[in-house]
Order: structure tokens, then sequence, then C-alpha cells
């Protein structure tokens, strides 16, 4: 199927609204998405097929590091390799800003999500103890992650 990948802009804040709520127990409002998407800072990028919105990414670039918000990978289109694509086509754009660090966030019982970040180079930082609560039985940590981007 064929893939078109773009920017997201506050008109597709429903939609990332949308796919948010089947990825968290506590996914974002659209009122949410359309905010962050116009915040200045924000950089995004969505893959698209012919259902709509497949996945996408966030982050926010703030003098010079970039912390990836969220991102998300319709369960239908999940282990495709779609959030690899677009967060290392982000990182490769965020060069280009001279941004020299990304960092993220992810709950530690989230083996797809570490898994991938581990894979992309991401490294444990530290951890918030009992962060994460929405949709769990127990709290669990959060891990810190970070990734130097090279020149
Ligand atoms: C995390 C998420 C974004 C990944 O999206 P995706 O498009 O499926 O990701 P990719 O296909 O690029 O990569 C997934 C990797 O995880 C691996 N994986 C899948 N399930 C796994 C598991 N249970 N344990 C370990 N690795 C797993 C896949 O094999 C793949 O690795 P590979 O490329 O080395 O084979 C998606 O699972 C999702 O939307 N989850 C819900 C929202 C979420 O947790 N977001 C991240 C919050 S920090």
């Amino acid at each position: 199927m064929t893939l078109h990948l773009r920017a997201l802009t506050p008109d597709d804040a429903a939609a990332a609204a949308a796919l948010h709520a089947l990825a968290f127990a506590d996914g974002w409002s659209e009122a949410a998405f359309a905010a962050q998407f116009a915040a200045a800072g924000a950089v995004t990028l969505g893959l698209f097929d012919a259902d709509g919105l497949a996945a996408f990414a966030l982050f926010q670039n703030t003098a010079g590091e970039a912390d990836l918000l969220t991102v998300a990978t319709h369960p239908d289109r999940r282990n495709q390799g779609l959030a690899r694509q677009l967060i290392t086509r982000v990182m490769a754009d965020l060069v280009l800003q001279a941004v020299t660090r990304v960092t993220l966030d992810v709950a530690e019982d989230n083996a797809p999500a570490l898994h991938l970040y581990a894979s992309l180079g991401f490294t444990e930082d530290g951890r918030r103890p009992r962060y994460y609560t929405a949709g769990r039985p127990a709290p669990v940590a959060a891990i810190l992650m970070s990734k130097t981007l090279a020149a």
C-alpha cells in the first residue's frame, strides 16, 4: 500500500486524536493536538495510507534539544517499520536545524517502544518511579532516554 509522508497541521488534530485514542489509555484531545501542532518549535511527521493517518510522531524543539512528545502507529499497521521511519526522518531533519540531542520517556512495560528506541540508538539516562498510571493495574516507571545527534 502506498504511504504518503507529510508534516501535520492543526487541520490534522482530529485524526491525530483518534489515532492516539487507539494507542493510549489517556490519549490527547483534539484541542491538545491542535495547540501542539501550532506551537513554536513543534516538529511533526505523519504517514498516511488509503485509510487516512496510519502513524505520526510529534517532537518539540527547544533551544537545540528536541523532546519526542508522542509517537503512535495505528494498531493495524504496527511492526511494519512506520514509527522507525518517522523517527529516523525527523531526526535527520533535526540535525539540519542544529539540534544536538533528542530526549524521550517511555513506560518500562512498553516492550515494542523500548526495543524501537534502543535500536535507534537511544540510551537510558534515568527513571521516574511510578510515573505512568493510566490503563494499568499498578503504576509503572518512566524510563528517560536520550540520543546525541551527529552533525
Ligand atoms: C511503539 C509504536 C509507536 C511502534 O510503532 P511501529 O510502527 O509498530 O514500530 P516499528 O514497526 O517501526 O518498530 C517496532 C519494533 O518493535 C518490535 N516489537 C514489537 N513488539 C515487540 C515486543 N513485544 N517486544 C519487543 N519488541 C517488539 C518490532 O519487532 C520492531 O522492531 P524491529 O524493527 O527491530 O523488528 C506502536 O507500537 C504504538 O503505537 N504503540 C502505542 C503507543 C506507544 O506506546 N507509543 C510510544 C510511547 S513512548
